[in-house]
């Protein structure tokens, strides 16, 4: 069997080299994305896996149908940057990697929200330079508070465990409720319930036309004061600039960003002396009690490795027997 896969990392090369001597597989890594243009190298392979933020060309598809090649298999979740009417109309499957490690996104978002409450960043600062003091910052603890989870999948579920250890309260909403949570009587049956009971509202949910900037001026309104808001999700479910509104007027206390809605062609480059070419995110992170962070959750040791062996395992099954657990159905 011939692999190629797309849009490898340095991080990513060891597992990868591990999978294809493990399974004397011919796995070839190359750097480039997959796009219009490098999808000739894929001509001989029998699957490609890859994986980008940039929307995946449409012309990439026809050609994958004139290589023979019917298996697409992601190294993440999500598929909203997927043309899949056109991938359909060519014979190509897709499969993803729906569970790398709901952990290591659960655990970034409250570190996030742990940083806000006991005012970690703000002690860093002032000890760096010295400065011992205590006042003003006097922290908040997250065993007096009830936390709202948007969004109870695996993720969802990741972070209830995390929030109950705690010693929060937790509350969940979701449209589909989750058959392992249904007996704790945690969810409430409608959003607005969700906003008007949380002092801390964490996404978990996908991007979807519905979701679309769920959390905006109208649902910012429904929310107690001093509210926290994490996404460690999609950047389109809220809308950054009414955010800022909400924290410019006291109304959200703090906001933890791992995801931004124009964050591709940002997040994961260097801007270092040149300035950050998104005025909305300048303004976020000129804010003391936005914490942004460059979609980053998803990054662990852990998740890097299933995300490269659950696809390769799953590009595997794609060929040998024409189906796969992680087929993406559209
Ligand atoms: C996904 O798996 O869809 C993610 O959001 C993580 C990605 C940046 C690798």
């Amino acid at each position: 069997m011939k692999y190629i896969v797309y849009g490898v990392r340095k991080d990513e090369e060891g597992y990868a080299n591990a999978w294809s001597k493990e399974h004397n597989a011919e796995v070839k890594l190359v750097s480039e994305l997959l796009d219009k243009n490098t999808v000739k190298q894929a001509k001989g392979y029998d699957a490609i896996v890859a994986y980008q933020q940039l929307p995946y060309d449409e012309e990439i598809f026809p050609a994958m149908k004139e290589f023979g090649i019917k298996d697409l298999s992601i190294r993440n979740v999500g598929v909203d940057n997927i043309p899949t009417d056109v991938a359909k109309a060519n014979g190509v499957r897709v499969t993803n990697v729906p569970s790398y490690s709901p952990s290591a996104i659960a655990e970034l978002a409250i570190t996030g929200l742990m940083q806000l409450l006991r005012r970690t960043p703000e002690f860093n600062e002032k000890t760096a330079k010295g400065d011992f003091r205590w006042e003003p910052d006097i922290a908040k603890e997250l065993h007096t508070m009830t936390v709202g989870v948007v969004g109870t999948g695996r993720i969802g579920q990741a972070g209830i465990n995390i929030y109950k250890g705690f010693g929060a309260k937790v509350i969940g909403y979701d449209v589909y409720h989750n058959p392992a949570l249904e007996a704790t009587g945690m969810y409430v049956d409608t959003m607005d319930e969700l906003l008007a009971q949380s002092d801390v509202i964490t996404l978990h949910a996908p991007a979807t036309k519905e979701n679309y900037h769920m959390i905006n001026k109208d649902s910012i309104a429904k929310m107690k004061d001093g509210v926290y808001i994490i996404n460690t999700a999609r950047g389109d479910l809220l809308d950054a600039e009414d955010l800022l509104a909400g924290y410019k007027s006291g109304k959200v206390a703090g906001a933890v960003l791992d995801v931004y809605e124009n964050e591709v062609g940002i997040f994961n480059n260097d801007f270092t002396g040149k300035e950050v070419p998104d005025a909305t995110l300048r303004d976020l992170l000129a804010q003391r009690d936005i914490l942004v962070t460059p979609h980053v959750a998803f990054y662990t040791e852990t998740a890097v490795k299933n995300m490269v062996d659950v696809a390769l395992d799953s590009a595997t099954e794609m060929v040998e027997k024409g189906e796969s657990k992680n087929e993406v159905k559209f």
